[in-house]
């Protein structure tokens, strides 16, 4: 099947097209991008092939979601492979990965042959599953990472908890080197965090609840990057929310040590004073922070200390989310308001620019990850791409989330900027209602 995208002005992490292309993409992959104006006559009539008129309208590579929580196995009821796949595709990611914090969890190739089998049936866009570091996210023996490896993982983590044991911790990075595996860490250590529902300081004692203090983030951080310089290898570090592990990561990057992090939407746009409403969808882990440490993510996100944007999606029923402040679990839903986060917050400001809006969201993560033939546009790479429209105004309604789950804290906002159209490997996986085309 092939597929032409007309007029597009295509952004790369590393350059802008000055001039409308039109992109010809067949069986998966880019074939030929031309000038728009070069297009041959036979071409331009229309022929067999299916075409997207982009005109006006901005083409990225396919976004990359290194850390959503999909759910299956275990809590269905929350999010399935098939919806986290629809809510990625409205959300204009092409590939998600997704972490190992399921029932049971993934720490063996059964389950992640289940997972690709489940993601290549809904045949929507590339689910890569995240094996776990420990067996049962238990923290006390390593999975067979070879064996993860060999099925399908790009990278391993026991994300929702750090790997606490320092030994474990250094041992599963001399066997991530070996199996050719990255490793995510997620910073909290949790003696410190104790019950901990939101960040520790005078907002939570104002609000009489239980504080998660900074530093139970910052020691996970730190000592992971005395593990990668110590072994020489290197670590991921996973939604990073403080101003203090941003000077720490950006340090650790002076030195060469080989450190990456990702930021989520959430952690550049909300701060813990948005728990004065006691809504529980804005209970998350790690914890919403100070405005000093949203500056700061925003800061590293534009010089590039933060690598990545990564959503840490985690739908949650109603049900679930209806306990008092204390109860509910931590987590909000973030594929299907990233974008508009993204350029509301950190581009249509200034922070960052188009192009480096790519670098966050494909071209790093496809880096990061070893994807080596997405994260950007041209000739002989996978057809997996982005229409966005950088000038439409929508307003979050929880009735438009395609999600299984609705526990966005961000309802009711306007937003900037939107997903028009997502394709992935060629193929058109969602197509905004009203966009012309096809
Ligand atoms: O808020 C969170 N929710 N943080 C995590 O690390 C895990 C996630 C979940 O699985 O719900
Ligand atoms: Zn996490």
């Amino acid at each position: 099947m092939s597929l032409w995208i007309k007029n597009a002005i295509i952004v790369n992490a590393d350059k802008i097209s000055r001039k409308p292309q039109d992109i010809f993409i067949e069986a998966g992959f880019i074939k030929k991008i031309t000038a728009s104006s070069d297009t041959p006559q036979t071409l331009s009539k229309g022929g067999a092939v299916n075409s997207i008129d982009a005109q006006g309208k901005l083409v990225m590579p396919g976004f990359i979601d290194m850390h959503v929580h999909l759910r299956q196995p275990g809590r269905e009821d929350k999010e399935t492979i098939e919806t986290g796949s629809r809510a990625a595709a409205k959300g204009g990611f092409t590939t998600v990965m997704c972490m190992p914090n399921t029932n049971p969890v993934i720490d063996n190739g059964m389950i992640v042959k289940a997972i690709l089998d489940e993601a290549q049936r809904v045949g929507l866009v590339n689910v890569i599953p995240i094996g776990a570091i420990t067996r049962g996210q238990k923290n006390e023996e390593l999975s067979d990472m070879f064996e993860l490896k060999e099925a399908g993982c790009r990278a391993l983590s026991d994300d929702g908890k750090s790997v606490v044991n320092s030994q474990l911790m250094r041992l599963a990075m001399e066997y991530a080197r070996m199996a050719e595996v990255l490793l995510i860490e997620h910073c909290q250590d949790p003696n410190l965090s104790g019950c901990g529902v939101m960040n520790e300081g005078r907002t939570s004692t104002l609000l009489g609840l239980k504080g998660d203090p900074g530093v139970s983030e910052t020691v996970i951080v730190a000592r992971d990057i005395e593990l990668a310089h110590y072994l020489n290898t290197r670590i991921h570090l996973a939604h990073i929310s403080l101003k203090r592990s941003v000077e720490l990561i950006r340090f650790a990057k002076s030195q060469g040590i080989r450190v990456t992090a990702e930021a989520a939407p959430h952690h550049f746009t909300l701060t813990e004073e948005a728990h004065e409403s006691f809504d529980t969808n804005t209970k998350v882990n790690p914890p919403l922070r100070t405005k000093e440490d949203v500056e700061a993510i925003k800061e590293a996100l534009k010089d590039g200390t933060i690598d990545c944007i990564a959503t840490d999606h985690a739908p949650h029923t109603e049900e679930d989310k209806e306990a008092d402040f204390d109860h509910a679990p931590f987590g909000m839903i973030g594929l299907e308001t990233a974008v508009g986060l993204v350029i509301t917050e950190l581009v249509d400001p200034k922070i960052i620019s188009w192009a480096q809006m790519v670098e966050r969201m494909s071209a790093a993560p496809a880096r990061i990850t070893g994807l080596c033939h997405k994260g950007e546009i041209s000739e002989g790479k996978e057809a997996d791409i982005t229409v966005i429209d950088p000038h439409r105004e929508w307003e979050v309604r929880r009735q438009d989330f395609v999600s299984k789950s609705k526990n966005s804290p961000f309802i009711g906002r306007t937003l900037k900027g939107c997903v028009e159209a997502t394709i992935c490997q060629g193929r058109v996986v969602y197509q905004r209602e009203g966009v012309p085309g096809l």
